[in-house]
């Protein structure tokens, strides 16, 4: 057995009983190390720990899939949840495995930021630059996104100088594309634990530096009106 489930992001406190479950059962528990970190004290004793990281990946995701296919109860641990900015890590289990594998969903940073900052998913769009590959279609996307008066939760790329893409180089790449300076814009980082916040506009955004992780929110700079219905009571509370 196998599964694939959330963890975090950050805090243990946002994993899900079903996910705690999981890992107070398995006999093997993986996942990289800051993440295993977050899980730590729901292992037991008697389980394996394979810990990993970008470059000891592949080989260490082998050691589990072949404890899974001996029989043992395998839990792979993900950063919040599986289904953003997860689904690479997710392919490189299905393919040690051979197989489709499980996913339980997680809390993600995305759903944390959305609730700190009063963002509905409706008017929002998710986008990922932490990933491998051609980040150009991600990024015209984002374009799209932000001229079709939606907002953008992106996740920066923290990696090597060559590819880094963090908010400050977002900033700076919408600008040039003519995105308007004035977006309102926000930098949430190490949510559910030492947290910080930055607010100002995508154009103050193009020389602000922010950590590996960090979470932006560009939000549309006309927000859509309330379709609800109109109320008769006089000084009824309007959202801010
Ligand atoms: C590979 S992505 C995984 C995202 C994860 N699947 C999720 O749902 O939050 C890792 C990046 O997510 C962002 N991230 C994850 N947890 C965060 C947190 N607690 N606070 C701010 N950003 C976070 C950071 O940009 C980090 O480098």
């Amino acid at each position: 057995m196998i599964i694939c489930i959330g963890a975090g992001p950050g805090d243990v406190a946002y994993l899900t009983m079903r996910g705690a479950e999981l890992i107070r059962n398995a006999d093997v528990v993986a996942g990289f190390n800051a993440v295993v970190d977050v899980v730590q004290s729901l292992i037991p004793e008697s389980a394996e720990v394979v810990l990993m990281g970008y470059r000891d990946q592949v080989e260490k995701l082998d050691i589990v899939a072949a404890a899974h296919h001996a029989g043992k109860r395998c839990v792979v641990v993900f950063m919040g949840d599986i289904h953003f900015s997860g689904f690479q890590y997710l392919e490189r289990v299905e393919r040690a495995c051979g197989h489709a594998v499980e996913t339980l969903p997680g809390i993600s940073s995305a759903q944390i930021l959305a609730s700190r900052a009063k963002v509905c998913f409706d008017e929002t769009t998710f986008i990922t630059f932490h990933r491998r590959g051609d980040l150009e279609p991600f990024k015209r996307h984002l374009v799209h996104v932000l001229n079709d008066g939606r907002n953008a939760i992106v996740i920066p790329c923290p990696w090597d100088a060559a590819r880094s893409f963090m908010p400050r180089h977002i900033a700076a790449y919408l600008l040039q594309q003519g995105v308007a300076p004035d977006h309102p814009t926000e930098v949430w980082e190490n949510l559910t634990r030492s947290e910080a916040e930055w607010h100002g506009t995508l154009a103050d955004c193009a020389d602000q530096e922010f950590s590996d992780m960090s979470i932006m929110l560009i939000r549309t700079r006309a927000p859509m009106a309330s379709q609800i219905e109109p109320t008769h009571k006089e000084g009824a509370w309007q959202p801010g």
